[in-house]
């Protein structure tokens, strides 16, 4: 999705700042990139396509100014030309506005600026914004009082900053769509999300929905669209700058692989403890979720999968629990009750749909839970309780040790379900785990298995019960970053219809981990080796699905509800291994995003 960045106060290097947040905003997703820098004129530079193209054209080039605002689009009104690539301006080119999301009343206001005698250049909902503030500062309205007046018209999600010529002021305002401030002693940034700034300062303000935030060269402040005064808390981000580079991996999606034994040991940290068996996630979390009769589950991607597998866990533990994507959760809500309890899970706590789904269950008067990564983000912010799943950033488009710390966490949840005790043994798997992914890590033959399989014409990959999320979760890695057709089936499933589409260069990946149901899974392997297709088992060796494999993927044994974490970790590597011999942009595919922040 789109990034800003801002930057207010760095004199001559303002055009480095902004080309370092957009190349940290890279791992988003765009197609587009440009930057805006006001001095005593307004200097502004777009191109389509990737940054170092708009690097090019800017060599040798100087904007000068300390004022400046940045954007990476991913395209949703227009191709990515250099048209529609922002900073939009208006006619007089002195003001110039970056957005994201999509503005659903453009059209209307297009038409009467154009009736006005406004002149467009881009397809997008965003050029009106420009427009709009000079048709306010031609009324005499001062920048302003006229960017106000321009947002106050926006209907729809919006994250929006403006400059002016000759102006050392940055208006930024938001709705539905993440904004926050980025404060140092002698300069202050905006961005889309921390990233963008985090290697100039760590010290942040995030922005409400309906808030404005001027940025100038003395400082910082927030109002309200009406003007009124906001008082906002300056917090520090415990992420580190250099977590959120690649540490000598070829892409951030391997070392985030990499980084799961040490993301799983950080959600683990000061909450279970192995002495007394017991779980502890404070009092709130343990009051929402031992009080709940029922629980709902929305998200989306990834993190739906996830969703899917904590469903599967709590009904184990009694509770009936449901798992929706969120965009079908908004459109037909399903019914709840009193002590229904909503948890969204979302990796970024910005995703658009779970926020939505979220915002729907609480108009409802439904208690609602984030179970995030980002501190600060809106979900955290909005839900009545938060657990944070603490990975770290995740930089790279495909979710990875985040799905392993959602699935963590969910267990977590699920033992204080039962008043926060576990089995001793539950408690010493949850410990041991970390160390077992390591072992996947160092002892996998991932690479070989993609090196057989890279030319197959699609992947299928099917399991059953806590296996089944595991499927679905390595058909999608695989489908995201090779671009090659894949599906994930519950196994049961397959005879039913898909069976059809197995050939002899259609490998089947089939996740057989645990004991429940494993032998019948056995049985759908079976099946597969009948009709030639090649089988690739996942397996803890309780079974002897071996036997009918071609290539084997082994995890280690441990407690069956963790044992999909392992059998994920091996999936992830061979999406990784077949992207990478494919030659495909692993962490930042085609046509999609990171944080995903339009519905
Ligand atoms: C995962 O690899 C995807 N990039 C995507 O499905 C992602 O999980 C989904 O967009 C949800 O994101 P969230 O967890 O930030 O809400």
């Amino acid at each position: 999705m789109c990034g800003i960045i801002g930057a207010v106060g760095r004199g001559d290097e303002t055009l480095d700042v902004l080309l370092d947040g957009l190349s940290n905003l890279e791992y988003r997703g765009y197609d587009s990139a440009g930057v805006a820098v006001s001095g005593g004129e307004l200097s502004v530079a777009k191109r389509s396509g990737e940054l170092e193209v708009l690097e090019d054209a800017l060599a040798g080039k100087s904007l000068p100014g300390s004022v400046g605002i940045g954007h990476t689009r991913w395209s949703t009104h227009g191709p990515p030309t250099d048209e529609n690539a922002h900073p939009h301006m208006d006619c007089t080119d002195t003001v110039a506005v970056v957005h994201n999301g999509i503005i659903e009343n453009y059209q209307s206001i297009k038409e009467e600026l154009a009736a006005a005698g406004h002149e467009f250049e881009s397809e997008t909902d965003t050029e009106i914004v420009p427009h709009l503030i000079e048709a306010q500062r031609a009324d005499g309205a001062s920048f302003e009082e006229a960017f106000r007046h321009a947002v106050g018209r926006l209907e729809g999600s919006y994250a929006i900053a403006a400059v002016l010529e000759g102006s050392d002021t940055v208006y930024a305002a938001r709705n539905d769509s993440p904004l926050v401030l980025g404060v140092a002693d002698d300069a202050t940034y905006l961005g889309s999300d921390v990233p963008a700034f985090l290697e100039f300062t760590d010290r942040v303000v995030y922005l409400e929905d309906g808030e404005v935030a001027e940025l100038s060269l003395d400082g910082w402040d927030v109002t309200t669209l009406a003007g009124e005064s906001v008082e906002k808390d300056v917090r520090t981000v415990d992420w580190e700058s250099e977590e959120t580079g690649k540490s000598g991996y070829d892409h951030y999606m391997l070392k985030e692989i990499h980084e799961q034994p040490r993301a799983l040991r950080q959600c683990l940290q000061e909450r279970v403890d192995e002495l007394s068996g017991t779980v502890d996630l404070g009092d709130d979390i343990a009051d929402a979720v031992q009080n709940a009769e029922s629980i709902q589950l929305v998200a989306c991607g990834t993190s739906y999968h996830a969703a899917l597998y904590a469903a599967e866990l709590f009904r184990s533990q009694g509770v009936p629990a449901q798992a929706f994507v969120a965009s079908e959760y908004v459109t037909s809500p399903p019914p709840h009750d009193d002590d229904t309890l909503v948890v969204g899970v979302t990796q970024s706590g910005e995703t658009a749909d779970t926020l939505s789904a979220l915002r729907d269950a609480q108009r409802r008067g439904v208690d609602t839970l984030a179970v995030t990564n980002v501190v600060g983000s809106t979900a955290a912010r909005e839900c009545d309780g938060v657990l944070y799943i603490r990975s770290g950033p995740e930089i790279g488009v495909a979710a990875t040790k985040t799905f392993s710390a959602q699935v963590l966490a969910v267990n977590m949840v699920a033992a204080v379900m039962g008043n926060g005790s576990a089995s001793h043994e539950f408690v010493s798997a949850l410990r041991d785990l970390p160390g077992q992914v390591q072992t996947v890590l160092d002892e996998t033959n991932a690479r070989e298995v993609a090196e057989r399989f890279v030319d197959s014409d699609a992947y299928f990959f099917i399991g059953r019960g806590y296996d089944y999320p595991v499927a679905m979760e390595g058909a999608l890695k695989m489908k995201e970053i090779s671009y090659k057709h894949a599906e994930g089936f519950p196994a049961g499933e397959l005879k039913h219809g898909p069976l059809a589409l197995v050939t002899a260069n259609t490998p089947v990946f089939a996740v057989v981990t645990g004991e429940t149901g494993s032998e019948k899974t056995v049985g759908n392997v079976k099946e597969v080796e009948a009709r030639d297709a090649p089988v690739v088992a996942v397996t803890d060796g309780r079974t002897d699905v071996e036997r009918y494999a071609d290539e084997v993927l082994e995890v280690p044994e441990t407690d069956p509800r963790l044992a999909p974490v392992l059998a994920n970790v091996q999936l992830q590597l061979v999406s990784y291994h077949v992207a990478k011999q494919l030659g495909r942009n692993i962490d930042k595919p085609r046509n999609l995003a990171k944080s995903v922040t339009v519905e």
